[in-house]
């Protein structure tokens, strides 16, 4: 599989997001940005309006981090998202949230929090075009990669050939190629792209 790249815009300078975007938007596939609120996790970023704000000609990626993520769907594809992912953990009817992303004709995507268990994803694959593997708990950026990621990735792998597979959390140049090798085709980084010297060449580096 082609593996994809979508930097984090976690990392970058919000004061200049457009051009932040700008400077790595021709060595990347998508933009992905992160939605906290401040409940699910400690930390509170951007709402839909910001995000309709971004200008790119590549797809946004965008990674829920909230509570009663089924309220805010519309808004978010709406926004402008192509892949709209949403957190296990939040769900309490997670098959209707994937079908109603489904429905406005955008991806559906699940996250999972470094603790829980891949195989509660297992009734849900058929509903799914994404899943995005958390690897660092999820709410801020520079953290460790956690290691029980790769097994999580493979599991899903062998349970889902042509699935895209996202991991975001630690990225970097070796916990890039470990993804890689277990089945993961989609890296999200954030610090590891926006505070590099060179922003293309650490996107090269990553896609080995
Ligand atoms: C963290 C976010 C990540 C974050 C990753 O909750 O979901 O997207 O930007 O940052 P790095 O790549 O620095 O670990
Ligand atoms: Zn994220």
């Amino acid at each position: 599989m082609k593996i994809k790249i979508s930097p984090s815009i976690l990392s970058a300078d919000f004061g200049k997001l457009n051009d932040e975007i700008k400077s790595v938007e021709k060595y990347s596939d998508y933009i992905h940005v992160d939605v906290m609120d401040g409940h699910f996790v400690p930390n509170i970023t951007i709402g839909a309006c910001v995000v309709s704000s971004i200008k790119t000609r590549l797809p946004l990626d965008v990674h829920l981090m909230i509570e009663h993520p089924e309220k805010y769907i519309e808004d978010f594809a709406d926004a402008g998202a192509k892949v709209l992912t949403v957190h296990y953990e939040a769900c309490k009817n997670l098959k209707s949230v994937l079908v109603k992303i489904r429905k406005l004709r955008i991806k559906a995507g699940v996250s999972i929090k470094p603790k829980t268990k891949i195989e509660v994803l297992k009734p849900y694959l058929k509903y799914l075009d994404w899943v995005l593997i958390m690897s660092v708990e999820p709410g801020f950026g520079g953290q460790k990669f956690i290691e029980n990621s790769l097994d999580k990735i493979k599991w899903l792998r062998k349970n889902a050939p042509k699935l895209d597979i996202a991991v975001d959390g630690g990225i970097n140049e070796k916990t890039a190629k470990e993804c890689v090798k277990a089945g993961a085709n989609v890296l999200i980084a954030g610090s590891y792209i926006f505070k590099a010297k060179i922003r293309k060449s650490s996107i090269l580096r990553l896609k080995g």
